[in-house]
C-alpha cells in the first residue's frame, strides 16, 4: 500500500489554465466549451461548482475525475499531474484517490446493495484492504468498512435489496457508500440531489457535509441549487468558459 502523498501545504487539487474543445461532427468547428480554468481544493475542502446549464461544469468534473482528457493544462492530484500518467495509472487514480456521483446513481440493478458497494473494491491489487479514510492509516478491511458507512447511511436494513426496490434517497446513499469504499481523498458530485425531492436532497446534502467531515474527503459538488452552493466552503462560478470564486 502506498503511502498518503498529501503534500505538506495541504494542497489535494490543483487545476491550471485547463482548455477543453469539443467537435459535433468531424467537419464542424470546435466549440470551446473551458478556456483557461483554475481553481485550488485543500484537503477536506468542500467547493461548489455553479454556473448556467451547458457552460461546462460536467465537462469540467469529467477531467478531474480523469473520464476525459483536457486539450491543454495540468490537473494535479495530490501533486500528481493526472494529464501526464497512462491509461494504467489513471485507472489506479480513479478507483483509489477518487470518488464519483453522478444525478443519477449508476447502481447495478441486478446486483444487491451490498454488492453495489464492495464493486469498487475488486479493482484494487491483492492484499485487498482499503485505506481506513483520511483520519486514520490502518487499513480496513472492505466488507467492514463498506457495513460500517452503510450504516452511517442507515441503510443497513437495505442489503439485500436491489436499487430498483429503493426510494430515490436511498439509492443516492448507496451510491455515496459506493463512492467512498475505497477512502478517495476527493468526492466529486455532479449533481447529485437534481433528481431528488426537497426533502431526500437537503438529507443527502447533510450527509455529504457530515462524511466530508468523518471521513476526511475533500468534495466538489455541482449543484443548480444556490442554497446547496452555499453550504460549501468554496463557491466557484463557471461561465463563458472560465472559472472564477463567486
Ligand atoms: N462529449 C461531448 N461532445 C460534444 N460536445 C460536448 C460533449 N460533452 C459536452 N459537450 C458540450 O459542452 C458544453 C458543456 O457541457 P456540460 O459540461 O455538460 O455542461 P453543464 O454540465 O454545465 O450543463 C455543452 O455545449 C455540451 O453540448
Ligand atoms: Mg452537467
Amino acid at each position: 500500500m502506498t503511502a498518503k502523498r498529501t503534500s505538506e501545504s495541504g494542497l489535494l487539487l490543483e487545476v491550471a489554465n485547463v482548455f477543453k474543445s469539443f467537435r459535433e461532427g468531424n467537419d464542424s468547428p470546435e466549440t470551446p466549451v473551458l478556456r483557461n480554468v483554475s481553481l485550488l481544493m485543500h484537503v477536506a475542502e468542500t467547493a461548489a461548482l455553479v454556473g448556467p446549464s451547458g457552460s461546462g461544469k460536467s465537462t469540467l468534473l469529467n477531467l478531474i475525475g480523469t473520464l476525459d482528457k483536457a486539450d491543454k493544462g495540468v490537473i494535479k492530484l495530490d501533486g500528481q499531474d493526472l494529464t501526464r500518467l497512462s491509461e494504467k495509472e489513471l485507472a489506479q487514480v480513479r478507483s483509489r484517490d477518487i470518488g464519483l456521483i453522478f444525478q443519477l446513481h449508476h447502481l447495478l440493478p441486478q446486483c444487491t446493495v451490498w454488492e453495489n458497494v464492495l464493486v469498487p473494491t475488486l479493482a484494487l491489487p491483492p492484499g485487498n484492504s482499503v485505506k481506513g479514510g483520511a483520519h486514520t492509516s490502518a487499513p480496513e478491511q472492505p466488507e467492514l468498512r463498506a457495513k460500517r458507512l452503510l450504516e452511517r447511511v442507515g441503510l443497513l436494513n437495505r442489503l439485500t435489496h436491489r436499487p430498483g426496490q429503493l426510494s430515490g434517497g436511498e439509492r443516492q446513499r448507496v451510491a455515496v457508500v459506493r463512492a467512498l469504499i475505497n477512502s478517495p481523498k476527493l468526492l466529486l458530485a455532479d449533481e447529485p440531489t437534481g433528481a431528488l425531492d426537497a426533502r431526500s436532497a437537503e438529507n443527502l446534502a447533510d450527509l455529504l457535509l457530515e462524511l466530508n467531515r468523518e471521513e476526511k474527503v475533500a468534495v466538489l459538488l455541482v449543484t443548480h441549487a444556490p442554497e446547496l452552493a452555499a453550504r460549501m466552503g468554496t463557491v466557484y462560478q463557471i461561465q463563458d468558459g472560465t472559472v472564477s470564486l463567486q
